[in-house]
């Protein structure tokens, strides 16, 4: 399978989240990431509800929406209401993480879990066949244009190893300072979708940089 393409919406300008929607259209892009953050799991503040639903209104592809709050069993529902066609819990937010995957998948939802950099990809053992979606964090979750942590491409082939071994259909995600030459040695590790956020939204072509991704 080609990698798919996951343009962070963070990095958008809200002032103009049509035409930046309406770029991601008609883009190689595969996916719309959507990062919320409750400042509470991390420490900043995104977007919530309305601006997801004003995305979904223009958006022609999957929403791919990341969860970076406490609590996220709660909301579920109104996730799903708001657009969101793959949801993503931190593993580190949910102490019933079965529950809150199964609740994903009842909603309608594909069911992704996500690791930050310190936690071990061996936690994912016991439901690694149940996830639609693994992301590895390859940043502190929190804010966009970070720095890349090298141990990522590591995590990424674990959990390559993990989904072959089990039999799982889940696909590897990598968030977190991606661009055109951290993408390159994710894709060896195994990666299937890749995240990218200022790479894309700061460059002077943001299309072209997501074709140029798209095509490596
Ligand atoms: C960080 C978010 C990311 C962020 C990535 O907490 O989960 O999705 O937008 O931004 P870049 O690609 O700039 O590192
Ligand atoms: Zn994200």
């Amino acid at each position: 399978m080609a990698h798919l393409i996951s343009p962070s919406v963070l990095s958008c300008d809200f002032a103009n989240i049509q035409r930046d929607v309406e770029m991601i259209n008609n883009s190689q892009a595969d996916w719309f990431h959507v990062d919320v953050m409750d400042g509470v799991f991390v420490p900043n503040i995104s977007f919530g509800f309305p601006i997801i639903e004003a995305i979904k209104k223009h958006a022609t592809k999957p929403l791919d929406v990341h969860l970076m709050i406490q609590n996220p069993d709660q909301y579920i529902g109104e996730f799903k209401k708001a657009g969101a066609d793959i949801l993503t819990v931190h593993y580190e937010s949910c102490i019933h993480l079965h529950r809150t995957i199964q609740l994903i998948k009842e909603a309608g939802m594909k069911a992704g879990v996500a690791l930050n950099p310190h936690t071990s990809v061996s936690l994912l053992e016991d439901v690694i066949e149940d996830l639609d979606l693994v992301l590895i964090m390859s940043v502190n979750p929190g804010y966009g244009g970070q720095k890349f942590i090298q141990n990522a491409n590591f995590k990424v082939s674990q959990v390559k190893e993990m989904i072959l071994r089990k039999g799982s259909n889940a696909l590897i995600e990598v968030d977190g300072g991606v661009n055109g030459e951290t993408a390159l040695t994710l894709l060896e590790a195994g990666a299937d979708v890749l995240v990218a956020g200022s790479y894309v939204f700061n460059s002077s072509n943001p299309t072209q940089t997501i074709s140029d991704l798209k095509a490596l």
